[in-house]
């Protein structure tokens, strides 16, 4: 089976000033389907810049990243921003949950675009009962607890089922005791939902809920088991 994601010689560089940063250097490597993978690696190696570019957030300045067999770099705007609502789900490090959407209503925003009231309202259902969360529905974010707060933010995730979550310090914003339940529920959510997930930390124990890992650092990529 060929892989889900595939990075062929991708360098990413930044300006900073008068001077040019590469946070992504030659990174080669491949991700297959149902695969939990780590990117481990110190902060300011290049992980977010790999998941950015791996989500079409960002665009890499060469080489070539292929989902599911198609050329990221070849897409457009438009395209790039209809393989995200198919194919992508997002969790960050501070939930980014809109502050005046009801939990419900943050929920339902990946399904904004074409679907029928009736499939999005089961669909929520879904996703906040799967979470542990219906009782939270009509909440808004600043009432409830970080690890609520990420609860939240993997439902609308997983919401318009995609076939690849990037979790981007997912647990960095939490305490380890709330830490360990989201990467729990990710784990579990990974299978339930077919969902191929690649997940940046620079820690090494969170790392280790990973079947295959990557380190990156100075923007270069090796695979780490
Ligand atoms: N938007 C940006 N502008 C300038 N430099 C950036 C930008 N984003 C990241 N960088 C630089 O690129 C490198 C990699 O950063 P990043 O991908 O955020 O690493 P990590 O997520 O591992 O901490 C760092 O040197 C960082 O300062
Ligand atoms: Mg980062």
């Amino acid at each position: 089976m060929s892989p889900i994601i595939r990075f062929k010689d991708v360098c990413k560089y930044y300006r900073a000033g008068n001077s040019q940063v590469t946070a992504l250097s030659n990174v080669s490597l491949e991700i297959q389907q149902g695969d939990f993978v780590s990117v481990m690696g110190p902060s300011g190696g290049g992980k977010t810049t790999f998941l950015n570019c791996l989500g079409g957030l960002d665009s890499p300045d060469s080489g070539e990243i292929y989902l599911k067999d198609r050329l990221m770099n070849r897409m457009n705007d438009g395209e790039l921003t209809e393989l995200r609502r198919r194919e992508i789900g997002f969790i960050f490090q501070f939930f980014n949950l809109m502050p005046t959407l009801t939990v419900r209503e943050n929920v339902e925003l990946p399904l904004l675009l074409n679907h029928s009231a009736k499939v999005k309202s089961k669909q929520v259902h879904t996703l906040l009962d799967y979470v542990g969360l219906l009782h939270r529905a009509r909440s808004f974010p600043a009432e409830l607890s970080g690890g609520e707060m990420q609860r939240v933010a993997i439902a609308r995730a997983l919401v318009h089922r995609p076939s690849i979550l990037l979790a981007d310090e997912p647990t960095g914003n939490l305490d380890s005791e709330n830490g360990i339940k989201i990467l729990e529920l990710m784990k579990k959510a990974s299978v339930d939902f077919d969902t191929t997930v690649v997940m940046a930390t620079h820690n090494a124990q969170i790392a280790n809920y990973g079947n295959c890992h990557y380190e990156i650092r100075d923007g270069q990529a090796t695979s780490a088991g």
